[in-house]
C-alpha cells in the first residue's frame, strides 16, 4: 500500500539512498516543499517543487522513484497528491530523451507547453508541461 505524506527531516538519509539529483534535499524538506511515497513503511519516491519557480508559477523540479520500486504507479500517486499542496497552474519539465518521464507526463494529462534548447548538453531539448490543479 502506498501512502503519500509531507517529507520530514528524518526521511533524508533514506531519500539520499536513491536520489538521482545532485546535492541533498534538506532545504526542500525544511521548507515543506516535498511529498514522499511510503510503501509498507519504506520511502520509495518523492516529489519536490519550487514555489513560483517558473516565471511565477509553481515548478515541480524533482520527481524520483527508487529504481527498485518503479512501474508500480508510485510516480502517478505522487503527481495525484500535488493537488493537496499546490493549486492553480503548475509546471514540470524533462529531457526529451527521458522516455519514462515523457510517458508518465503524457499518461497523467500534463499539457505540453513547449521546448527549450540549450538547457541540456548536446541537442536534447527540455520539454515543459503544465497542469491546472
Ligand atoms: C520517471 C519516474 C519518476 C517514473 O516513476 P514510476 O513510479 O516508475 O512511474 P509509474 O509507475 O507511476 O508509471 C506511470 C506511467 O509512466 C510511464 N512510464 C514509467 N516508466 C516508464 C518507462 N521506463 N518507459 C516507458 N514508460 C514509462 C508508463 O506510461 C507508466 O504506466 P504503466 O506502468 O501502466 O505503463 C522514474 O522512472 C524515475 O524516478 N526516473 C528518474 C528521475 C526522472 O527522470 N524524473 C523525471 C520526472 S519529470
Amino acid at each position: 500500500m502506498t501512502a503519500i505524506r509531507a517529507a520530514e527531516p528524518y526521511d533524508l538519509s533514506r531519500l539520499m539512498a536513491f536520489d538521482s539529483f545532485p546535492g541533498d534535499r534538506i532545504v526542500e524538506i525544511v521548507d515543506r516543499r516535498m511529498l514522499v511515497a511510503e510503501v509498507d513503511g519504506v520511502i520509495a519516491g518523492y516529489v519536490a517543487w519550487q514555489t513560483g519557480g517558473c516565471i511565477g508559477k509553481d515548478y515541480v523540479n524533482k520527481l524520483v522513484v527508487d529504481p527498485d520500486y518503479r512501474r508500480h504507479g508510485i510516480a502517478q500517486s505522487l503527481i495525484a497528491a500535488l493537488h493537496s499542496v499546490l493549486d492553480g497552474r503548475i509546471f514540470i519539465s524533462t529531457g526529451a530523451d527521458n522516455v519514462a518521464a515523457v510517458g508518465l507526463l503524457t499518461l497523467t494529462n500534463w499539457q505540453p507547453a513547449g521546448k527549450i534548447m540549450g538547457l541540456r548538453p548536446a541537442d536534447e531539448a527540455e520539454i515543459f508541461y503544465y497542469r491546472d490543479l
